[in-house]
């Protein structure tokens, strides 16, 4: 048997969102966000007409699951702030969500958890949607000004902040295909949502840094390591171009405060550069994330693309191709490929192209669909494949911080099953099972794995 032990003061908790978990979409003060409105449009569009209207009730019941979170041995809980909760209006604050966002944070010390409050997570208020959300330049100022709201509340017991969780996936899901809100394909309004929201990322930090705190700012990235088909040239390039697009052109402003050059040229060559004043390229530079977040799930497999590039329908995919290695292992409910490697290969790069940068794992986990197949005769599910997916992780995690990486937690996706942008219920993710009957919670095997781990600081294999 081998011991994984990981570093002193080593983060062990989950990581969710305001959305997906709280519900009470319209009380106490709360606007609108894209999520609401669309919902209340199109509920078609959601999976099962399942909407963000279901959830495991956080508004209500944050005190109890934070002693469930307690009982698996949590040292850390990441969660976001709803914007147009704390701030129906972009002007006002509303009282209500300080009152809740203050519980819900003195809870979490009290309970010897650290809170990790992230800003933004896909949930941009309608009514600043209704003025272009990320595609107007006046965003940028919205939300730092949001942002130091945030700061001044809740700095004084909030020692990380992140500013966005992947913040490609609005680009990508609501600009380049029409899985979220405004559902549109238009690569040049992509690009400038993309470049509004470093820019408001990067406002957000010079607010954090004026303000002199003993915290950190960091943001949160889905990174998907790019693995070309062969060692041809043409495959590689497709892999640096995918690279350059769903992970650099927003890792190479957080930490480096500048873009990849490869990547303006590419953008300029294609008339695809946005709008950009004076003042864009300092505010950068100047501030650039003290740590980052690391959602991993899985990797990119990328070859040359051989069909000529249509101009008129321009999307990342025009400059490469995906491609299904034989050997890969799927996770079939998903769909998406379990590589655990992968967690490593990013560690290393971290380490030697970022400055080894301070950093650790936001996400990773397992969605599985129909679990209560696991169920046990005592109603435990026994979700031995999650607990494989996630010992499988972190024995690739632990020979990365044998080998230098600057990792300091691990925080799975997610505590109790919660609510999905596109799948609603269908996939599974929680330590928690979540009777969406009853309200109730019930441990899954995973969970009792996982506050083991948390609790002896690893694991033995
Ligand atoms: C991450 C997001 O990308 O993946 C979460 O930050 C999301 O919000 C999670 O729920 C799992 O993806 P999905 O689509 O299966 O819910």
């Amino acid at each position: 048997m081998t011991q994984y032990s990981f570093p002193d003061n080593f983060l062990w908790g989950a990581a969710t969102s305001a959305t997906q978990t709280e519900g009470s979409i319209a009380h106490d003060g709360k606007s609108d966000n894209i999520w609401d409105f669309w919902f209340k449009q199109c509920p078609n569009k959601f999976h099962d007409g399942v909407g963000p209207t279901v959830t495991s009730d956080f508004y209500q019941q944050y005190h109890n699951d934070i002693q469930l979170m307690r009982k698996l041995n949590f040292n850390s809980f990441r969660t976001s702030l709803s914007w147009s909760r704390l701030m129906p209006d972009g002007e006002n604050i509303n009282p209500q969500a300080v009152d809740f966002y203050n519980d819900v944070i003195d809870d979490l010390l009290l309970a010897g958890i650290e809170p990790i409050i992230n800003l933004f997570h896909f949930d941009m208020p309608m009514h600043l949607q209704n003025k272009g959300g990320w595609e107007n330049p006046s965003i940028i100022e919205a939300f730092s000004h949001y942002a130091q709201t945030a700061f001044e509340l809740f700095g004084d017991r909030v020692k990380r902040f992140t500013t966005f969780n992947e913040p490609i996936v609005p680009v990508e899901m609501g600009y380049l295909n029409t899985y979220h809100y405004p559902a549109v394909v238009d690569m040049k309004r992509a690009v400038t949502v993309a470049y509004h929201s470093m820019l408001a990322s990067a406002k957000a930090i010079e607010a954090f840094k004026e303000l002199n705190t003993d915290g950190e700012i960091g943001i949160i990235l889905n990174l998907t390591p790019s693995y070309p088909r062969s060692e041809r040239k043409e495959d590689q390039q497709a892999a640096h171009i995918a690279d350059l697009f769903y992970n650099r052109s927003f890792l190479d402003p957080s930490v480096y405060g500048y873009y990849p050059k490869d990547l303006i040229d590419l953008l300029d060559q294609y008339q695809l550069l946005p709008e950009r004043v004076d003042g864009d390229e300092a505010l950068l530079k100047a501030n650039t994330v003290d740590f980052l977040g690391v959602n991993y799930y899985q990797p990119r497999r990328v070859k040359h693309r051989d069909e000529p590039i249509d101009e008129t329908i321009l999307t990342p995919e025009s400059f490469f191709s995906y491609y299904q290695d034989p050997q890969r292992r799927m996770n079939p409910y998903r769909g998406w490929e379990i590589y655990e490697r992968g967690l490593y290969d990013i560690a290393m790069r971290i380490k030697a192209e970022y400055n080894n940068i301070p950093w650790y794992v936001s996400e990773n986990g397992m969605g599985v669909s129909a679990e209560e197949r696991f169920m046990n005769d005592e109603g435990m599910i026994e979700d031995d494949y999650r607990i494989e997916f996630y010992q499988e992780h972190l024995k690739w995690l632990h020979l990365a911080i044998d080998e230098g990486a600057n990792c300091f937690g691990f925080h799975t996706w997610t505590f109790i099953d919660n609510w999905s942008w596109l799948n609603a219920y269908k996939n599974r993710y929680g330590f928690y099972r979540l009777d969406l009957t009853t309200q109730e919670r019930s441990l899954k095997k995973s969970g009792l794995w996982y506050s083991d781990v948390a609790k002896r600081n690893g694991f033995s294999y």
